[in-house]
């Protein structure tokens, strides 16, 4: 199909960088005030947006409501009155995937009983050329389909598909680019996604990421502190900054910034709040990043670093380009600078061609660093990924076997990690409401550790002292103390 867009022309004008031209953005602005004009002249128009996956949809949806709302849409929960329903969806395991075929499949009765409703697929699984295909042919429901580098072209592709009535499809293969200066609806609360980059060049070889979301591209620092400054004066008390590869921001603009000076320049911005990151690629880690997470006081001690497996063979197979041994000294230091650190990792199990004596180099690694948490998937066979390639003897059951293995060591390590909270006071922010009924507030400490509290909603945005009285494997339980 026709490439709306004329990246490539505009691409003389500004140089090397990737950023949509102002007068882009505007034009899609002026495209959502006619929307907005059209919407005004009936019934108050309704929109749903379902967001699968992980933080980056998260505020990508944040991006697609921001720009709902500007074309005149109000929200709704319910399938059955919502004129747009927008599934913004994730291709990194094929369960995700099959999750957002199912909702597409139980559409077909709600778009039956409303036939003008807009069905729209957006995000990671549809920029796969099979998957955009496979929709074409298979679900005719779906109306219109952009994968997440024309974000920022919805209410162009919407217009048209108002306008036309006909099915549009924007899901041609881009590098990707940064649109500034759109609109976002943003989660009510204390918590906000901020991304920093978009994109990932690092093309582990079991990852679809690279292929859907682009090439590494960073965000002009000073927009990022100008967003979290904004986010601070509305009331916004944790800040999470955003990337594939957070740590590897910077290296693709001519200005001297790297993450670590990125962390500074946000720390640095007045107001009570706090400050995370996440993702952070273990081969962009080190002393600078370490350095600057001590030091910056609004930065939590707290270090999502995920190793994925602690064989050197499995590691290399992987292309994630450090060995155990790498990891841990990794580890060391980053709890050298930090002696309270709290890390987290992501593991994946059952790669292909991974032995018992593999798997037991990566539950020798939990035993070694003793994660507070984990976040453990079983390996999912990507097509067009090099992996999906390998061979791969081993069965679902012996796969399953050491997941079932490795959640019930950490279960106990994170049980033993919580108990130790018992009994300590901890300042932690209140963020949430866990349970109404029984008057339970949610709260996180620094190192991101769940905490159920009792208290009123007025306290959410609050950072209190609070002593921790009670654990489980998944959380910690507490009371402010007055
Ligand atoms: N950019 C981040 C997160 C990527 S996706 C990073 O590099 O850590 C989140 C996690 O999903 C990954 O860390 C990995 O553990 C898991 N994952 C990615 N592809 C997968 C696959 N094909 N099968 C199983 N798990 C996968
Ligand atoms: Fe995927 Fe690796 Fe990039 Fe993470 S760093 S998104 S796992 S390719
Ligand atoms: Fe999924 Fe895309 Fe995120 S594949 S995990 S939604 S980057």
């Amino acid at each position: 199909m026709r490439c709306v867009h004329k990246f490539t022309e505009l691409e003389a004008d500004v140089g090397v960088r990737t950023e949509i031209p102002e007068n882009e953005i505007r034009r899609q602005r002026d495209i959502m005030a006619r929307i907005a004009e059209m919407n005004a002249a009936g019934r108050e128009r309704l929109a749903l947006v379902d967001t699968f996956g992980c933080q980056q949809n998260e505020a990508d949806s944040e991006r697609i409501r921001g720009m709902l709302r500007e074309m005149g849409y109000g929200f709704t929960e319910r399938e059955a009155e919502a004129d747009v329903i927008v599934l913004n969806t994730c291709a990194v395991r094929e369960h995700a995937e099959k999750r957002v075929l199912g909702n597409v499949g139980a559409l077909t009765h709600t778009k039956r009983a409303k036939p003008d409703q807009i069905i729209v697929l957006c995000g990671c699984m549809v920029q796969q050329p099979v998957m955009a295909e496979k929709i074409r042919r298979s679900y005719r429901i779906v109306d219109l389909v952009f994968g997440p580098q024309a974000l920022w072209r919805f209410p162009e592709l919407l217009e048209r598909v108002l306008t036309e009535r006909t099915r549009v499809f924007a899901v041609e293969e881009e590098d990707g680019s940064i649109a500034e200066g759109l609109p976002a609806v943003r989660q009510k609360g204390v918590k906000a996604w901020l991304s920093a980059m978009y994109g990932c060049n690092n093309y582990c070889s079991y990852c679809i990421v690279p292929y859907v979301r682009g090439r590494e591209r960073s965000r002009r620092p000073e927009v990022i502190v100008e967003e979290a400054r904004a986010l601070v004066a509305s009331g916004y008390r944790d800040i999470t900054l955003l990337g594939q590869n957070v740590n590897s921001y910077g290296k693709d603009l001519s200005e001297d910034v790297d993450f670590p000076r990125l962390l500074r320049m946000v720390n640095g911005i007045p107001g009570e709040f706090v400050l995370r990151f996440m993702t952070s690629h273990p081969k962009d880690a080190g002393e600078e990043l370490f350095r600057a997470m001590a030091e910056c006081e609004k930065v939590e001690n707290h270090l999502h670093l995920p190793f994925q497996s602690g064989s050197d063979a499995i590691l290399k197979k992987m292309n994630r380009r450090y060995t155990k041994a790498d990891y841990l000294a990794l580890v060391e230091l980053a709890r050298r600078y930090i002696p309270d650190l709290v890390v987290t990792s992501d593991i994946i199990v059952g790669f292909p061609g991974e032995t018992e004596a593999d798997f037991l180099e990566t539950m020798d690694v939990i035993e070694r660093v003793r994660f507070d948490a984990l976040f453990t998937f079983i390996y999912s066979k990507r097509p067009g990924t090099p992996a999906a390639e390998m061979d791969d003897p081993d069965s679902r059951e012996v796969k399953q076997a050491r997941f079932d293995r490795l959640i019930a060591r950490q279960n106990a390590i994170s049980g033993e990690i919580h108990a130790g909270y018992v009994g300590k006071r901890v300042r932690a922010l209140v963020d949430g409401v866990s349970d109404r009924e029984s008057g339970l507030l949610t709260a996180r400490t620094s190192g991101g550790r769940l905490i159920h509290l009792k208290g009123g909603e007025q306290r959410i945005g609050e950072f209190a002292p609070v002593e921790i009285t009670g654990c489980n494997t998944w959380a910690l339980y507490g009371e402010i103390c007055e």
